[in-house]
């Protein structure tokens, strides 16, 4: 898998202040930090030249996040379309060819998804090109006589046989401690270390701080590096925001389908909210993680969020969730893996967490975890 804004996590928040020059920069005492305000503003009018019918209408963040699956499908960094992104040399506006095609190969996939299969998003732009710039178009006959393929399907298929959505989920709950120990569980802070992808967030140490039923924020402090900044993520029950200093919006509010996966992490930090925390719940065949068996169950949230739980078949233990929020050109998939279990007041806590997003990888290793502690309210707001 290619990292394609590996340049732009690099790039100085200088270029962030460049790009957003036209935009509307809120306090300007703080300009070097840049802080955009997005207020569910759309693409189409955010932006100078965004012209496509699907992608316009898009907050900005799900745009950014649909320039992240783009880049993603066709293993490209965004300077492949937009020349000099990354440095302060970046002129986003411009259309240089790549992105034209581009922007036709966006109308293409409205038009054929709209044509053929009911406006449902049956095809994105990995559907052909799978992760490279020219789609491939002939099977080669090592890939006919090879292994199978495993590629796995965002939408599992019900499996035969397999225990009810409430067995495997009753399971969890009595393996992490059990309804009545769960019941009482208000809030926790976790901290420890972090490394981020590549290594580029090396030596952080981070707080998860969580208040039931639905605040939490996850803070990475770089101290041996003060000038990266803090990073955060937080969600306050209603809102939720990005701090991440060196990408391109520096700061930014989730207002799109985004929000929605947010809340979800919120919720699933209290193992007692998980039946609700998704409806339309579905078990699929068990698969295996990395060596280990696990059962597999989806649900839906609102706004076309999809989440996939990835149970441990002998501890009944979560191991991964995999959620996906919906863009026109492909669906956003932002995974959490959990694992070294310890008991922290008779409830296991995941000690080893790692996020994976389109943009990167932070992964936690915790050393202390605070259950039912106080919570600085302020820490799951606007950071
Ligand atoms: C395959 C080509 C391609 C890649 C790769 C790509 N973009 Fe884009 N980008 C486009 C197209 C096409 C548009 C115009 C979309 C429209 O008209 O709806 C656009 C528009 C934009 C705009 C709006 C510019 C303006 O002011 O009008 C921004 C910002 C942007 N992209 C950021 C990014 C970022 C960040 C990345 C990397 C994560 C990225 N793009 C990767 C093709 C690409
Ligand atoms: C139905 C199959 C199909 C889908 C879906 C598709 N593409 Fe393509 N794309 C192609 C083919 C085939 C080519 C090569 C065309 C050529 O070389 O003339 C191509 C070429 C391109 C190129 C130019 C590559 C280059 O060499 O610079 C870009 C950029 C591109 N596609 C972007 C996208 C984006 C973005 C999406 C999703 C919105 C998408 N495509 C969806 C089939 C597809």
């Amino acid at each position: 898998m290619k990292f394609w804004s590996k340049p732009l996590i690099l790039a100085g928040c200088g270029l962030a202040v460049v790009w957003l020059a036209g935009m509307a920069l809120v306090d300007h005492a703080v300009a070097q930090q840049p802080i955009l305000v997005v207020k569910s503003q759309i693409a189409g009018e955010a932006f100078k030249n965004v012209t496509t019918s699907t992608l316009k209408v898009l907050t900005v963040d799900d745009f950014l996040a649909a320039m992240g699956v783009i880049s993603a499908d066709l293993g490209l960094d965004c300077a492949d379309c937009h020349p000099g992104a990354g440095s302060d040399k970046v002129d986003w506006v411009i259309d240089p060819p790549r992105k034209r095609t581009a922007r036709k190969m966006i109308e293409m996939v409205a038009t054929i998804n709209r044509t053929n299969f009911a406006g449902a998003q049956a095809v994105t732009c990995f559907t052909c090109h799978h992760g490279r710039l020219q789609p491939s178009t002939t099977i080669q006959l090592d890939t006919l006589y090879g292994p199978p393929n495993e590629e796995k399907d965002d939408i599992v298929t019900p499996g035969a046989g397999q225990p009810s959505a409430s067995q495997i989920l009753d399971k969890y709950l009595q393996a992490v401690g059990g309804a009545q120990r769960l019941a009482g569980l208000t809030s926790f802070i976790a901290t420890g270390t972090s490394v981020g992808y590549g290594g580029l967030g090396g030596g952080g140490s981070f707080q998860i701080l969580a208040k039931a039923p639905d605040l939490r924020a996850v803070i990475i402090e770089f101290k041996d590096h003060p000038e990266r900044g803090n990073s955060t993520r937080a969600y306050n029950g209603k809102e939720a925001w990005i701090k991440s200093p060196r990408s391109l919006l520096g700061q930014y509010q989730l207002t799109g389908n985004e929000l929605e996966g947010a809340r979800l992490d919120a919720l699933l930090s209290f193992p007692q909210q998980i039946k609700t925390a998704l409806t339309n719940w579905r078990v699929g065949n068990p698969d295996n993680i990395n060596g280990h068996d696990v059962q597999v169950l989806q649900g839906s949230g609102p706004k076309g969020l999809v989440a996939t739980l990835y149970f441990d078949a002998q501890s009944g233990l979560l191991s991964r969730v995999v959620r996906y929020s919906r863009t026109p050109v492909g669906r956003v998939p932002t995974q959490a893996d959990y694992s070294d279990y310890r008991d922290v007041n008779g409830i296991k806590f995941p000690f080893e967490y790692t996020f994976s997003w389109l943009d990167g990888k932070d992964s936690f290793k915790l050393s202390d975890v605070k259950a039912n502690v106080p919570v600085d309210e302020a820490k799951f707001q606007k950071p």
